[in-house]
């Protein structure tokens, strides 16, 4: 089959940074679906990955990717979820051949039926934003979905990317009160049209902003971008007893400390968590893009496609990388086969 993947950590305006290549079609074991895809988003950590990650194997080219679309060809014995013939939407295992080939296997806990009244490419944009936005907002920040949340205000920094495209949809959705951050008449607006009630400049002081809106603090902050750049603002922003919810990394410490006089809550969020650690509520991540897919039918939330490349290839694969580099993206890049 063909697959896409890298042997060295190269910049993103080099041509050979991926390659092209063959490897055989794996067998799915156990709860395993052998999935053929036909389209695959790109987020920032497959840059991280491909830039800095040694690669699994020196004999081969690692193949990563962590958003795709495609269809159930076989299941292994112990699957139970879906069948051959369906259409599925996943973000994968972190530990795992990725999704930059035609044929893969991902676990079925982690996977869902794809939305019916989606194109492939604009489901594909969707699994690993949706999961990521949905466990930092109603698993580590606590916001139950069907509670009455009007009234309680989030801080969503980083309004426009990914994540943001998502959480901001999810917020509005659970009744909060969203303020989202952008720096770009394109990213205002697109945030606005995602469910912000409500836009501040990153490039400037979040805190008189926010005030301005009549905002003294916010109950919730959602922390998409830098830890250590807007730390001292969400100390600012954070209501007491408020809940604080990042799932960028930090390159220098972080000084808790800071939160123990509003006795502020603050939690991290890893998408792949309960993968990595194979935890016993794994399956959850099924049911919340079941969950996703409902929605996202039934209109409630929007696809955040934004661009397409076809075909998937190499070539194409690292401009879609060149593009997330950029730290500008709005929404999503889909590459379909
Ligand atoms: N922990 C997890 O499970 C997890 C999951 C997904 C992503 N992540 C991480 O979360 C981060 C966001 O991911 P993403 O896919 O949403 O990113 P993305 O799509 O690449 O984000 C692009 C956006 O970042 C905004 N931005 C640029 N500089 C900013 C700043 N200083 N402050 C606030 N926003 C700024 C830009 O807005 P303007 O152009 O308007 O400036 C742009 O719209 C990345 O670091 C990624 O690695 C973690």
């Amino acid at each position: 089959m063909h697959a896409i993947g890298y042997t060295q950590h190269l910049p993103l305006d080099d041509p050979h940074g991926l390659i092209d290549f063959d490897l055989p079609q794996p067998t799915p074991l156990a709860h395993d679906l052998l999935v053929q895809v036909t389209a695959v988003s790109v987020n920032p950590v497959d840059l991280a990955v491909r830039g800095n990650h040694d690669p699994l194997d020196p004999q081969h080219p690692t193949v990563i990717g962590w958003d795709a679309y495609g269809t159930v060809t076989a299941v292994g014995a112990a699957v139970t979820l879906f069948q051959p013939g369906d259409a599925v939407f996943y973000a994968g295992s972190f530990k795992r051949p990725g999704s930059n080939s035609e044929y893969q296997l991902v676990d079925e806990r982690l996977v869902g039926h794809a939305p019916t009244n989606l194109t492939p490419a604009q489901s594909a944009a969707m699994p690993l934003t949706s999961l990521t936005a949905w466990e930092a907002l109603f698993e580590q920040l606590g916001i139950d979905p069907h509670a009455d949340n009007h009234g309680q205000t989030l801080l969503v920094i980083n309004g426009a990317g990914g994540v943001g495209s998502v959480a901001t949809q999810l917020a509005h959705w659970a009744g909060l009160t969203v303020i989202a951050t952008a720096s770009r008449p394109e990213t205002i607006a697109w945030t606005q049209a995602h469910g912000s009630d409500a836009v501040v400049n990153h490039r400037e002081d979040l805190v008189p902003q926010v005030r301005e809106l009549g905002h003294q603090y916010v109950d919730y902050v959602l922390e998409l971008s830098n830890l250590n750049q807007h730390w001292n603002e969400i100390v600012d922003l954070i209501k007491p007893s408020g809940h604080i919810v990042s799932i960028t990394g930090s390159d220098t410490p972080i000084d808790l400390r800071a939160l123990k006089a509003k006795r502020a809550t603050f939690a991290w969020e890893w998408m792949y968590t309960k993968s990595y650690f194979e935890t016993p509520d794994m399956v959850s991540q099924h049911q919340i893009l079941e969950e996703v897919r409902q929605l996202l039918d039934n209109g409630t939330l929007q696809s955040t496609l934004t661009q397409t490349i076809q075909p998937l290839n190499a070539e194409n694969l690292m401009a879609a990388h060149k593009l997330v580099g950029s730290h500008h993206m709005m929404g999503k890049v889909v590459l379909e086969k």
